[in-house]
């Protein structure tokens, strides 16, 4: 399973790395109106920063538009991922870069049948939000298992790539599931990797440790 940083805070997205588990990015509008900075000096500094693939997103929603920008985010790196929404302009676009070996992150999917049109387009990646279909009590990992089943039954190469992802619970159930990626949020990625029992052990284990008699 891969696991990519949801973020557009270089800090976050460094230490991140320096966890030696990071295999990409995304970011979207809001993470980097959330910087203060500006896109292309964000952009600039995460695609050098980060080896694998960084998803950075289209602002136009009509389809000349939406490659245009694709051309120019493609200036800043061979690891740019084109970030489209899943709309019916986003589709043709899709389609359009696909052919051209451009990678596709299709954003925004709430529904099975939206995953089903994203890989006959050829994204090499869709982008179902469960956070977001939690918060109005649809079940989002229920998408998860729908789209990973609907792309073994045709052998879809398109990556399942689990988005607004919320709390470690989310990332079992996507492990458990066979999802391929999941962008999970700084704070979750330290949620992770913490547990209460290896905090006591390990102190436990320090306080033993100086019982140990010193010498040869
Ligand atoms: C996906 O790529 C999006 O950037 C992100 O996961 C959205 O998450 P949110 O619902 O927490 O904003």
């Amino acid at each position: 399973m891969k696991l990519f940083i949801d973020s557009a805070d270089i800090q976050e997205i460094q230490e991140a790395k320096e966890m030696g588990v990071l295999d990409g990015v995304t970011t979207n509008p809001s993470l980097v109106a959330k910087t203060g900075r500006s896109f292309d000096e964000v952009a600039r500094e995460i695609v050098e920063l980060v080896d694998g693939p960084v998803s950075l997103e289209v602002i136009a929603t009509d389809y000349e538009g939406m490659i245009r920008e694709a051309d120019e985010l493609m200036k800043y790196g061979d690891n740019v991922v084109i970030k489209i929404p899943l709309i019916l302009e986003g589709l043709k676009a899709t389609k359009t870069l696909a052919d051209r070996g451009i990678k596709v992150n299709n954003t925004l999917c709430f529904s099975p049948m939206q995953a089903l049109l994203s890989a006959k387009a050829g994204a090499a990646y869709v982008s179902p939000f469960v956070g977001r279909l939690d918060d109005i009590s649809h079940d989002g990992m229920e998408l998860i298992e729908s789209i990973v089943e609907i792309y073994a039954n045709y052998m879809f190469e398109t990556e399942v790539l689990v988005a607004s992802v919320r709390n470690p619970i989310h990332l079992l159930d996507s492990a458990r599931i066979g999802a391929d990626v999941a962008t999970i949020p700084f704070n979750v990625i330290n949620q992770m990797m913490k547990h209460p029992l290896t905090d006591i052990g390990l102190a436990k284990f320090l306080e033993d440790a100086k019982k140990v008699p010193q010498g040869g």
